[in-house]
C-alpha cells in the first residue's frame, strides 16, 4: 500500500479516535460530575445522552456540508468543534454549560461519522478501501479503550474535567493533521476542478494511468441528477433504504449496552465490585480493539459479506448463551465467568464485522452525487437506533429482565444475517462507482461503458 494513501486514511481515522474517546468517557466521568453538581438521576441521563442528540443533529447535515464545502474542510471543522467542546467540557462552571459543550461534542461526532469513513473509502484505492475504512473503526476502538483507561487511571483522584478535557489532544492532531491533506479527488470531479482531481488520483494511486478510474467517476456523474434529487431514483432509494436498516441493526443488536453499561452488565451477573467490573469491561474492549484487525486484514481478501455472516452469527451465539445463563437459576454461580466469555465472544464478532462493515459498505453504495446526504441519512439512523438503546436498556432489563432482553438482540443478529444475505453486494476489490452502478434500472450502465 502506497505511504501516503496510508498517511491519509490514518489522519482520517483520528476522526473515530475521538468517536470513541469522547461516546466512552462519560461512563467514567459521570459518577464524578454527579457529586460535584448534586446531579438528579434524570440529569445525569441528560448529561450522558446529550451528546447523542448532538450525534444526531451534526450527522444530519455532515452530508450536505460536505458536498458543499468539501471532505477536507468538513472534518478540519469537526476537529475545531471538539477541540472548542472538550475545552468547554474541562472549565465548566456549571452543568447547564457542561450540558452545551456535551452538545458541542456531539455535534463533532456526528460530522466525523458521516464524514471520516466517506473520506477515506473516496481516497482508498479500491483493493485497500475495505481495511482502510476499518481503520476507522479500529481508531473508534482505541479510542473507546483509552477513555476506559483514562477513566480507570483518574477515578482515584476523580479529575473528571481532565477526563473530559483530554480529548483536546487528538483533536489538535486532527486539525493539524488535515491542514496539509488533500481534497477527495471525487469531490474535486464532483465540483468540475478536473485538474486538480487528475492531480488526487494520480497520486493517490500511484502511476499516471489513471483512465478507469477517471471514466468510472465521470460517467457516474453523467448518470444521476444531484443531492435530494438523486434520492428520488430507484437505485439510490434501495441504497438508501439498505443502508439505513444495516446502520440501525448496527445499533438494535445491541454493541453499545456492552460499550456502555459493561461495569452495570457484570454487577447484574454477579460481580460485586467496582473495580472489577470496570476492569472486566476494559478487557471486553481489549477484545474490541484487537479483533477490528482480522476486518483490517480480511475485508479486502475474503470480502465483506462472508465476515459479516460469521460475526452476527458469533455474536447470535454469544447472545443466545447469556439470554439461557440470566434465565437459569442454578447457574448464579457462574453466571460472571459465562457473562465475561460470552461478551467477550460477542463484542469480539461485532469487531471484525457489523462494526466496520456497516461504515464500510455506507461509504460506498451510494452514487457520488448522493454520497454525502446518502451516508448523512444512514448514519442519522445509526445515531437514533443508538440513543434508543442507550436510553431504554435499563428500563428493559428491568421490565423484561435481562435473559429476555438479550434474547431480543439475539433475535435482531437473525434479522441483520438476512438483511445481509438478500440485500447486500460485496463490494469487494470494486471501484467505487461500479458499485453505485450494480442495482437498479436507473443504475444500468450507460450507453458505451463496458
Ligand atoms: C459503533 C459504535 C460502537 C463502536 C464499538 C461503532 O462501529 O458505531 O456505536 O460504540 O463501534 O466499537
Amino acid at each position: 500500500m502506497r505511504p501516503f494513501v496510508l498517511l491519509v486514511a490514518s489522519v482520517a481515522a483520528l476522526g473515530g479516535l475521538l468517536f470513541g474517546y469522547d461516546t466512552g468517557v462519560i461512563s467514567g466521568a459521570i459518577l464524578f460530575i454527579a457529586n460535584d453538581f448534586g446531579l438528579s438521576t434524570r440529569l445525569q441521563e441528560l448529561t450522558i445522552s446529550i451528546v447523542l442528540v448532538g450525534c444526531i443533529a451534526g450527522s444530519s447535515v455532515a452530508g450536505l456540508i460536505a458536498d458543499r464545502v468539501g471532505r477536507r474542510i468538513t472534518l478540519l471543522a469537526a476537529g475545531i468543534i471538539f477541540g472548542a467542546g472538550a475545552l468547554g467540557s474541562a472549565f465548566t462552571p456549571s452543568i447547564e454549560v457542561l450540558l452545551a459543550a456535551r452538545f458541542v461534542v456531539g455535534i463533532a461526532i456526528g460530522f466525523c461519522s458521516v464524514v471520516a469513513p466517506l473520506y477515506i473509502s473516496e481516497v482508498a484505492p479500491a483493493d485497500v478501501r475495505g481495511a482502510l475504512v476499518s481503520l476507522y473503526q479500529f481508531a473508534i476502538t482505541v479510542g473507546i479503550l483509552a477513555a476506559f483507561l483514562v477513566d480507570y487511571a483518574l477515578a482515584g483522584s476523580q479529575a473528571w474535567r481532565w477526563m473530559l478535557g483530554l480529548a483536546l489532544i487528538p483533536s489538535l492532531i486532527l486539525i493539524v493533521g488535515m491542514l496539509p491533506l488533500p481534497e477527495s479527488p471525487r469531490y474535486l470531479f464532483k465540483i468540475d476542478k478536473v485538474d486538480a482531481a487528475r492531480e488526487e488520483l494520480r497520486r493517490i494511486a500511484g502511476r499516471d494511468e489513471i483512465g478507469v478510474e477517471e471514466t468510472a467517476i465521470v460517467d457516474s456523474l453523467k448518470v444521476q441528477g444531484s443531492g435530494f434529487a438523486a434520492l428520488a431514483t430507484p437505485a439510490v432509494r434501495y441504497a438508501l433504504v439498505l443502508g439505513v436498516a444495516l446502520a440501525m441493526l448496527q445499533q438494535l443488536t445491541g454493541i453499545n449496552t456492552v460499550i456502555y453499561y459493561g461495569p452495570h452488565i457484570f454487577q447484574l451477573a454477579g460481580i460485586a465490585s467496582n473495580e472489577a467490573s470496570i476492569l472486566a469491561t476494559a478487557l471486553v474492549g481489549v477484545v474490541n480493539v484487537l479483533l477490528t484487525l482480522v476486518a483490517i486484514f480480511f475485508v479486502d481478501r475474503i470480502g465483506r459479506k462472508p465476515l459479516l455472516y460469521a460475526g452476527c452469527t458469533g455474536m447470535f451465539v454469544a447472545l443466545s448463551v447469556l439470554a439461557f445463563a440470566f434465565a437459569q437459576p442454578h447457574l448464579a454461580g457462574s453466571l460472571a465467568a459465562i457473562s465475561l466469555v460470552s461478551l467477550m465472544v460477542y463484542v469480539g464478532s461485532f469487531a471484525y464485522s457489523l462494526g466496520p462493515i456497516v461504515w464500510l459498505l455506507i461509504s460506498e453504495i451510494f452514487p457520488l452525487q448522493a454520497r454525502g446526504l446518502g451516508m448523512s441519512i444512514c448514519t442519522l439512523g445509526n445515531w437514533v437506533a443508538n440513543l434508543m438503546v442507550s436510553l431504554f436498556f435499563l428500563s428493559m432489563v428491568q421490565a423484561l429482565g435481562a435473559s429476555l432482553t438479550f434474547a431480543i438482540y439475539a433475535a435482531l443478529c437473525i434479522v441483520t444475517i438476512v438483511v445481509v444475505a438478500r440485500g447486500v453486494p460485496e463490494t469487494k476489490r470494486e471501484i467505487l462507482e461500479d458499485i453505485s452502478l450494480v442495482r437498479g434500472p436507473s443504475l444500468a450502465r450507460p450507453e458505451g461503458i463496458p
